[in-house]
């Protein structure tokens, strides 16, 4: 177990001249900083030509950090190819799906299946690894950066061969293809599996079933550039850990679950959003998945920003103490490091307008100042490390599930499965309740309250998985448009939700989306979504005006599965999720007012820390379980152990 939280970001030295780097970490030591990601963007200058590699400076980098005592997470640097690269191999660099290649220039420039690519990425790789495999900076490896990022899709023809290659070795046959992907419809039978493409522009929707796969395919092949580096590293340093810092909660082009089952630690980086309206709730949906990722272990914050990003409409800097709450609350939910992007602010280059933790401005600055407290405070919180959430409630979230739905030919593209299943936690959130996130088909078996907002697409052994959870006495919610097709976005048919109608005591015969919103009986309103359904054994709980059934609970084996036929508003949302965590006894660490965040780490022999974070202008008391009270002015943050 650590008995640290590890502090820092991603350092950049060559970015400035060499003279500025006794400076950084003189100032890293001022600050607390103790663990720093190096050598993320560094491949064309360890690899200036092809072949030909200039470590000499990196060494320094590397001996001052351990002069200095501060780790590294050393990176392989193969998120950003050379120049040299994309100049001697254009047919390695990404296709998009209306067959324009993308040139060098910016970052991920590469398409993840290209075999040249791989061989390359593996050379420095080794590289690195021989050159640093003793190193006493060498902490953590962090392979590669944010796979996925920007090329998660080539439609190139390597890509095409690698697609049918996958496809090959998930069906037993052409035929099951055929059978799977409906290609009876429109005309799409395949002869050949050479005919198979990826889902490139066609004149109107392409096969959801191909597009599913293609996604899928596209995922894995990530995931596989990440194994073949983690092997290698592996092989040459067998005892050092290594991750890959993911996009959780922000990105869905990846699947989440298969990279973290590869991954020694889960780290991840967060961004506030700035158009949401209470982005540190969309924070703690980021944090709870990184930690149910990690298995509910605790994981690493590998990046976030001090202040602005530089990449959205408008970047809004943060608040003062904004900086502290994110980062306390990160390390709530299961954080044990809080690091950033990046230590020094860029003079030049594209993200120069992205905040640090040194600014521009120098020392003499609010997040300087923020930045150097945050490290002494994390210092005092050592204890925090190695302890855990533990959570009652899960909500299910499947990558595959968000793919299919995202197929354009829907009933309504209103109903957005990842803000859905935002808004679920936002309400738990509200309530206080400290929630994980869970794969479909994964161990239930710890929760008392499974929450289904949005899951379309389930495949028998996910939908058995529910059964069997609620069979033993849980309590699960299921929301609209849920359980509907199988896993190759086939129709479940005889009603729906075909997967589930035995459990929830329900058949629905057709949906309705709204133009607008629609009233209750119970008051409440629903909105985007509606459907026709008759309660089979259910018992109807809410209902629209017509008397149809919006909400419903049917009991079965030990437990009951409640129903929602409609989008609900927050409102009313969140009065259905207080009724199903009473139902289920999930209740909150401390009773707090609205806007104050509480959440408890604990470790195993007893001692645990609850945080309580005020999101709020104005002072608020929090009351603990032993009926302790507990003042947290504006804006702060209180750690109280016991
Ligand atoms: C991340 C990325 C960093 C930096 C940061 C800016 O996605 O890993 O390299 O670009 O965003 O917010």
């Amino acid at each position: 177990m650590p008995d640290v939280i590890a502090y820092g970001g991603d350092w950049n030295p060559e970015q400035w001249p060499e003279e500025t780097w006794e400076q950084d970490v003189a100032l890293m030591r001022e600050a607390g900083v103790n663990r720093v990601s190096v050598g993320v963007f560094s491949w064309s200058l360890l690899e200036p030509a092809e072949g030909v590699f200039d470590f000499g400076w990196f060494d320094r980098v590397m001996d001052l950090l351990a002069a200095n005592g501060i780790a590294a997470n050393l990176a392989t640097p193969t998120a950003s190819p050379p120049p040299w690269f994309g100049d001697a191999y254009p047919e390695a660099l990404p296709l998009d799906s209306a067959g324009r290649r993308l040139h060098h220039g910016s970052r991920q420039g590469f398409c993840p299946s290209s075999p040249i690519y791989r061989e390359k990425a593996l050379r420095v790789t080794e590289q690195v690894a021989t050159r640093y495999r003793d190193h006493p900076a060498l902490a953590l490896w962090h392979v590669h950066n944010e796979y996925g990022c920007h090329n998660a899709h080539c439609y190139c023809d390597t890509s095409a061969a690698a697609f049918r290659a996958w496809l090959r070795s998930h069906y037993a046959s052409l035929e099951a293809l055929n059978d799977a992907w409906g290609t009876a419809f429109w005309s799409q039978h395949y002869g050949e599996w050479a005919q198979i493409l990826p889902p490139r522009d066609t004149p109107s929707f392409t096969n959801p079933g191909q597009q599913l796969d293609f996604r899928r395919f596209s995922s894995d092949a990530l995931v596989e550039l990440y194994i073949a580096e983690r092997d290698l590293l592996r092989e040459l340093t067998p005892g050092v850990p290594a991750t890959t810092n993911l996009m959780a909660g922000a990105h869905w082009d990846m699947d989440c679950w298969a990279f973290a089952a590869e991954l020694d630690v889960v780290s991840t980086d967060h961004y506030l959003i700035g158009a949401r309206a209470e982005p540190h709730i969309d924070l703690a949906f980021a944090a709870d998945y990184a930690r149910s990722l990690n298995g509910g272990r605790p994981w690493l914050l590998m990046e976030h920003s001090t202040s602005a990003v530089n990449w959205q409409p408008r970047n809004r800097a943060k608040a003062p103490g904004e900086l502290r709450r994110n980062s306390l609350a990160h390390l709530a939910r299961g954080a044990d490091a809080i690091m950033f992007f990046q230590w020094r602010a860029a003079r030049a280059g594209a993200e120069k307008w992205h905040s640090a933790m040194l600014p521009h401005a120098g020392v003499g600055t609010k997040v300087w100042r923020e930045v150097s407290a945050l490290g002494a405070e994390l210092a005092g919180l050592a204890e925090v490390a190695g302890s855990r959430v533990n959570a009652d409630v899960a909500i299910l979230v499947d990558h595959s599930s968000v793919w299919a739905q995202d197929h354009p030919a829907q009933p309504s593209s209103e109903l957005d499965p990842v803000e859905e299943a935002k808004r679920w936690h936002a309400a738990l959130w509200r309530a206080g309740i400290t929630c994980d996130l869970a794969h479909p088909e994964g161990d239930l078996t710890g929760y008392r309250l499974v929450l289904v907002p949005a899951l379309y697409l389930v495949s028998d052994s996910g939908a058995a998985n529910l059964e069997r959870f609620v069979r033993a006495g849980g309590v699960t919610l299921v929301g609209p448009y849920s359980g509907i097709v199988d896993e190759h976005d086939r129709v479940r048919l005889g009603g729906y939700p075909g997967a589930w109608r035995d459990l929830l005591g329900v058949t629905v015969e057709e949906f309705f989306p709204l133009d607008g919103p629609i009233r209750l009986a119970s008051g409440g309103s629903g909105s985007v979504w509606s459907e026709v359904a008759h309660a089979t054994s259910a018992k109807v709980l809410d209902t629209y005006a017509t008397g149809e059934p919006a909400w419903t609970r049917n009991v079965w084996g030990d437990g009951a599965a409640h129903y929602l036929t409609t989008r609900l508003d927050d409102d009313a949302l969140a009065e259905v999720i207080a009724t199903v965590c009473a139902e289920a006894e999930a209740r909150p660490p401390a009773t707090s007012p609205p806007g104050v965040e509480v959440v408890r780490r604990s470790h195993p022999d007893g001692r645990s820390h609850l945080f309580a974070i005020n999101h709020t202008a104005g002072d608020a008391v929090v009351t603990t379980a032993s009926g302790e009270s507990v003042t947290v002015a504006a804006g702060d943050v209180r750690v109280i152990s016991g």
